[in-house]
């Protein structure tokens, strides 16, 4: 049998933990024959720290053949010890009357002790996905402050962003999910994030020539995507959390296990590709093998993707410059 993976997961008592360590311990992102140990951490105060001894007890209670461990943590430096994987979920809500400013800089906070203690106790290949938003920019810290982790290795969610390009397209086409290709999303995961459908594919043709709608993709589409979350809010009354579980799942489960040549989406450091030397966390198109991603390259540009890619790049960039100080 293998021998288990360490899972660290912040936030654990949220309402994304609440789907992700189900998802997780029932071997949904790491394989069906993977045994898995769970490293959970919240804030120290009393009331997190005591549901999430309640979802250990639902754990528990599920008695998942692959759940090798459980354990509880307030502190990093226990939660982040020999993990494998770690997922960033826990971050600071804007709360009422915080400017974005305010959210960064306490979010800063909280990744750059983060970072740090992934730095210091974490595998040296831990592979670190961040949900919390501004997800981008708190993976961007988590990964200033572990210099001696591999860079690469620090990641942001925009899966979810794709997930929901990808049903969207298979919707409007009336065609299964599993059918679509070659759709990804640029840049921030915040409003300017940018699905790029051009080169995407159903059952191996354009999507865009199947559609043959130029006016879908600007009204409908990357509004119906973009606007995605507020509407989950506005009819569930609280944001997404068993469809952003879902998509850490999925993000783990093809970085780690290979999407087949498949295209997916990842925020990863930016390295230059499509002129993007910015030192930022960006949504790129990649495939993934052997626990490696691999940038899509030598795609076409065109005056309204450029545009877009660009906005979204400049966010990025003034969402780094206003947390600059906070890095030592
Ligand atoms: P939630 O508020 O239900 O749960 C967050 C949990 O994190 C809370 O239990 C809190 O006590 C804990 N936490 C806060 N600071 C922490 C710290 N320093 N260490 C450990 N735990 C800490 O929020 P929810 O709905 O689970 O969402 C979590 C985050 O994911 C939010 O920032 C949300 O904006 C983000 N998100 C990102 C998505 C993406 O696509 N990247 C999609 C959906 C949500």
């Amino acid at each position: 049998a293998k021998a288990p993976l360490r899972v660290a997961i912040t936030g654990a008592a949220g309402q994304i933990g609440y789907s992700l360590l189900f998802r997780i311990a029932n071997g949904d992102m790491l394989g069906k024959d993977q045994p898995v140990i769970l490293q959970l951490l919240e804030v120290a105060d009393e009331k997190p720290q005591k549901a999430l001894k309640g979802v250990m007890m639902e754990l528990e209670d599920c008695a998942f053949p692959l759940l090798a461990g459980v354990s509880a943590h307030s502190d990093p430096m226990t939660a982040f010890k020999d993990a494998d994987v770690a997922l960033l979920v826990g971050s600071r809500p804007r709360g009422p009357g915080m400017e974005r400013k305010d959210l960064l800089e306490a979010n800063a906070q909280i990744f750059t002790v983060q970072g740090k203690a992934l730095d210091a106790v974490a595998s040296r290949n831990v592979k670190v996905l961040v949900v919390g938003n501004p997800a981008n920019t708190n993976a961007y810290i988590a990964m200033k402050s572990a210099p001696s982790l591999p860079r690469k290795n620090f990641t942001a969610m925009l899966r979810l962003d794709h997930n929901r390009a990808v049903s969207q397209i298979a919707i409007k086409l009336g065609k299964p999910v599993a059918s679509i290709d070659k759709m990804f999303v640029w840049g921030n995961h915040s409003t300017t994030m940018y699905p790029d459908y051009r080169f995407a594919t159903a059952d191996g043709v354009s999507v865009r020539d199947a559609i043959h709608d130029e006016d879908w993709n600007n009204d409908v589409f990357l509004p119906t995507v973009g606007k995605r979350g507020a509407a989950i809010i506005e009819a569930r009354g609280l944001s997404s959390a068993a469809s952003a579980a879902n998509a850490a799942v999925n993000h783990v489960r093809d970085w780690l296990l290979g999407t087949n040549g498949k295209w997916t989406t990842m925020g990863i450091p930016a390295d230059g590709s499509y002129g993007i030397h910015e030192d930022i966390i960006f949504g790129f198109p990649v495939t993934t093998e052997n626990g490696e991603y691999k940038v899509v390259e030598g795609l076409d540009m065109d005056t309204f993707s450029k545009e877009h890619i660009d906005l979204s790049l400049k966010e990025l960039i003034e969402e780094r410059e206003s947390i600059k100080h906070l890095l030592s």
